[in-house]
Formats: structure tokens, C-alpha cells, sequence
């Protein structure tokens, strides 16, 4: 058996852990809000038309904060088309997707569910085929209290409280040249800085995010964020970064070691940031928004055959496998050992659509990404620790030599919880884990839950819902002030010492 030795010490802290690093993304994309979350007429649907059974299993998961409309769609997206009566909302052609919309759910309605499911919205602007007054008149329809065009308007429309959207996504992937409206960073920099500033004018509550690059592989990635950052730093507070995987080689080991691509893409942005901090001789710090992360490549292929210009088409549909769960499990460790920096984090996306829940007509049910994102999300709030691990590692060709386990420890005084979080990569061995934790008197294990299944490409389906399911039946001891656990091979893992 392998060994490894985690140190920890109770005072030396990452930082506190911001919950909206564990908010999540709905796109008017495929199924994710027409069947997903809303399909009137269905046996699941409440009086507003909103399936319950989704609503259940998206609460479970405390989302704190969901991305909204877009993605891709959102550069197109005229918002007023998707207020006010329905039965006078255009149908549009959607051409991110070559899909079909109807608008029949907005703004309001959008604003309503995410708070029934205990939610707030990320709310995305258009900055591709539109600019910053439409982005203000957004606004000023969604938070100004009265006495306005646009928040009359609201009022009409039946919402007399005003939505209160605190952070906003200036624009979506404005780097990518598949982008309604792509721009250079310098053009892009300057409608950021000029959205940013009208939005602040009407609402200085509210915080703005740039668009970073599309993800650590795109061409412009370095040059794209600092041009960005110099024309806007003093209108902006978070940097987005996207990025998604695929086990397209079929090469597991290689696949899992994916989520150091997003130590190295977050540690890059920082940088970045902090350079562009100093030379502004600037006391304010930008932050990082990871708004759209996941696994993405099963429906590929699928998607090339689609029927374009239908309503709601089975798109992005990823069937999520066993070994998809544990790489969603390291990012969210590399996400949590990075939360100094990363305050906001989505995973992309919420339902349907490369997703961990998924609907039919039938019922709803769980894919295998929603276990360690509903632990982590649970359990992983209150303060990282720094850690240290000795262990073993392996050789990837992207990521060079990464260690086979990947762990975090969080420790959450008020509820006098410590949760370490640890997936163990390795294929063949299991892992013995060794760590001191004399400084944290009184405490005993309280759970091991474990996440594996002998066979990789595992996956959960209606049918069959649970075949990759947690179990609390990890091996593991906590005697004279050392745990010691064995982290079975290819396997996620949450221990969970109480008081
Ligand atoms: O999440 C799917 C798509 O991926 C989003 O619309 C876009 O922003 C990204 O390219």
C-alpha cells in the first residue's frame, strides 16, 4: 500500500472559504431551463410551471449563487424579450445553439426560482451584440427600488421588490471567436470599463466581472487579461476564468491529473492581476470568478448531429462516469486550496445540460458529479488550513510530476467541524494516510464517506440510479491524537471530525 503524511497546522490558514465558490450555472441552452427546471404541464411542475423534482435535488446541493442566462447565449440575448406578458414574448432565434426561444421564462421568473431554491442570481449582461446601456437598463429594471422607466416597468410586470443582483457578469467569453460579438482585449477592456462604471453609477452595490480568457489554452490567454485589467481594474472586482476536460485519449491517470491545469491557470490569473495591481501603484485587488468549470465531451459527437432550429434539443447532454466524479472532486480541492483568490466558482452547469442533475419525463435524477460537489458544498465551508502532503507521484504529460493524492482540510470553528477532502488517483494501490492532529484536541471521527466503483466508466441513469453512489464505510482511526485512513485506490473521500 502506498503512503502518504498530511501536515497541518490550526493556524496557518488559506483563508476563509467564500460559499459562492460553490454556485452553479443555468443557460437558455438545450434542456437546462425548458425541461430542466421548467416544463409547465408536467406532473413534477408547481403552479408556475417549475419542476419540483429539480428544484428538490438543486436545493440539496446549497447553490448560493447561479450564473444566468448565459454562456454563449447571452451575447445574442435581448432581455426585455423575456419580461412582461407571455403570451406577447417573441420566439428568437437562438444563435449560439441554432436553437429556438421562446423567452417564456426571463428575468422575473429566473429571479423568483433561483430564490425558492435558496439561490442568488449571477446575472449575466450582453456585451456582444449589445452594450452598456443595455446592460444599465438591466440593471436599473432588476434593483432600482421605483420611480423609473425600467423599474416601473418590474413593477408592472408584478415584481414589486426589486430583484437585488448583486454581481454581474460583464459579457461572456468575449476572447472566443465563436462569440456573438467577439472582441479584441483591448475593445472588449474598453466596453467593460464603460458597462462597469454606468452600472456602479446607478448602483454602487453591485460587483462587476470581467471575462478572462475561455480557458488556459486560448491563443490570447496572458495577453488577453492584462490589456483587459489595464483598461478596466478600477471598474471591475473579479476575473473570470473558464475551463473544461474530456478524457478524449482515454487515459485516465493523464485525465485526472487535469485539475493541476486549474492550479496553474488560477496561480497564472493571480499573477496577472497582482502585476497589473502594482504597476496601478493600486491599493484594490482583483479577484478570481471561476464561473464556468467541469467535464465536457461526451456529447460531442452527439451534438454534431443535432437538428438545428428546434425548441430545447437534447444538447450538451453528458452522461457523467465514474472517473468524471473524482476529477469534479479534485477541482473543488484545488478550488477550496485557492480560496484566498477564488471567491466566486460555477460549476458548469446545473441540469441537463453537462450537468449533474438531469430530468426526463419521468422523474429526475442524479449523475455521479453530484456526490462530491454535494459533500464538498455541505461540508467545505469555514476556514482551509495550509497543508503539506508527502506522498508519491506520478508522471503526466501535460502536468508534469503530480502527486496521487489530492487533499484539503477545512475546519469550521463555529460548528467545530474539521472535513478533510481527499481523492486518491492512483489505479492499482490503495493509500495509507497518515496526519498529526494533536493541535485539534477533543475532536473524533464522525464519518468517512467514500465514493468509488471498480469500473471507471461507471455511470448513473434512471434506470439504474444508483450504481456510483456514496458509502459511509470508510476505513479509518483517530487514536492518540494521529488519523490514520486508508484512501482505497481510485477513490473520493470525506472524513469528518466533530467535537
Ligand atoms: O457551458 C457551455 C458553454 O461553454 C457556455 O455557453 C460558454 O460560455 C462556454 O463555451
Amino acid at each position: 500500500m502506498k503512503k502518504a503524511v498530511l501536515h497541518l497546522d490550526k493556524y496557518f490558514k488559506v483563508g476563509e472559504v467564500d460559499k459562492r465558490i460553490f454556485g452553479s450555472f443555468i443557460e437558455h441552452g438545450g434542456r437546462a431551463v425548458y425541461g430542466g427546471i421548467y416544463q409547465p404541464g408536467s406532473p413534477f411542475a408547481d403552479e408556475n410551471g417549475f419542476r419540483k423534482d429539480t428544484a428538490e435535488l438543486v436545493r440539496n446541493l446549497r447553490v448560493p449563487v447561479i450564473r444566468y442566462p448565459g454562456g454563449n447565449f447571452v451575447s445574442g440575448y435581448r432581455w426585455e424579450d423575456g419580461v412582461g406578458p407571455k403570451a406577447s414574448r417573441p420566439v428568437r432565434a437562438d444563435l449560439a445553439w441554432s436553437s429556438l426561444e421562446d423567452n417564456s421564462v426571463g428575468t422575473d421568473e429566473f429571479a423568483e426560482w433561483a430564490k425558492s431554491v435558496g439561490s442568488e442570481v449571477m446575472m449575466a449582461v450582453n456585451l456582444g451584440t449589445r452594450g452598456p446601456e443595455d446592460a444599465k437598463n438591466l440593471l436599473e429594471y432588476c434593483n432600482f427600488p421605483s420611480g423609473t422607466y425600467y423599474s416601473d416597468l418590474r413593477i408592472s410586470n408584478g415584481y414589486r421588490e426589486p430583484h437585488h443582483i448583486k454581481l454581474w457578469c460583464l459579457g461572456n467569453e468575449m476572447d472566443g471567436p465563436w462569440q456573438m460579438g467577439h472582441k479584441t482585449a483591448a475593445e472588449y477592456g474598453r466596453t467593460v470599463a464603460e458597462t462597469g462604471r454606468l452600472m456602479k453609477m446607478l448602483d454602487p452595490s453591485v460587483e462587476c466581472v470581467a471575462c478572462g480568457s475561455s480557458s488556459y489554452g486560448m491563443p490570447t490567454f496572458g495577453s488577453w487579461e492584462e490589456t483587459v485589467l489595464d483598461e478596466a481594474y478600477d471598474q471591475i472586482d473579479y476575473l473570470s476564468l473558464h475551463q473544461y476536460f474530456g478524457n478524449r485519449e482515454g487515459d485516465t491517470a493523464e485525465f485526472l491529473a487535469s485539475n493541476n491545469v486549474i492550479d496553474r491557470f488560477i496561480n497564472s490569473v493571480v499573477s496577472i492581476c497582482d502585476s497589473v495591481q502594482s504597476k496601478r501603484h493600486s491599493k484594490k485587488r482583483i479577484n478570481i470568478s471561476f464561473d464556468e468549470w467541469n467535464v465536457w465531451y461526451h456529447s460531442n459527437e452527439a451534438d454534431g448531429k443535432l437538428k438545428k432550429w428546434t425548441k430545447a434539443p437534447h444538447l450538451l447532454e453528458d452522461v457523467y462516469n465514474f472517473e468524471d466524479a473524482l476529477l469534479v472532486g479534485s477541482i473543488l480541492i484545488t478550488l477550496l486550496r485557492h480560496c484566498d483568490r477564488v471567491k466566486v466558482a460555477c460549476l458548469a452547469q446545473l441540469v441537463n445540460v453537462i450537468a449533474p442533475i438531469m430530468t426526463s419525463d419521468t422523474g429526475a435524477w442524479k449523475q455521479t458529479i453530484y456526490y462530491p460537489f454535494y459533500y464538498t458544498s455541505r461540508y467545505g465551508r469555514g476556514k482551509v488550513l495550509e497543508t503539506v502532503a508527502d506522498g508519491p507521484v506520478y508522471e503526466s504529460k501535460r502536468c508534469g510530476k503530480v502527486p496521487f493524492l489530492d487533499s484539503a482540510a477545512v475546519w469550521d470553528e463555529k460548528k467545530d467541524a474539521v472535513t478533510l477532502f481527499a481523492v486518491n488517483k492512483d489505479l492499482r494501490e490503495d493509500m495509507e494516510l497518515t496526519c498529526d492532529l494533536r493541535q485539534l484536541e477533543g475532536y473524533r471521527i464522525a464519518e468517512h464517506v467514500v465514493l468509488t466503483n471498480d469500473d471507471g466508466k461507471a455511470v448513473d441513469t434512471e434506470s439504474d440510479p444508483d450504481r456510483v453512489a456514496p458509502r459511509k464505510n470508510g476505513v479509518s482511526k483517530l487514536e492518540n491524537g494521529t488519523l490514520t485512513a486508508v484512501l482505497g485506490k481510485h477513490s473520493w473521500n470525506m472524513i469528518r471530525l466533530t467535537k
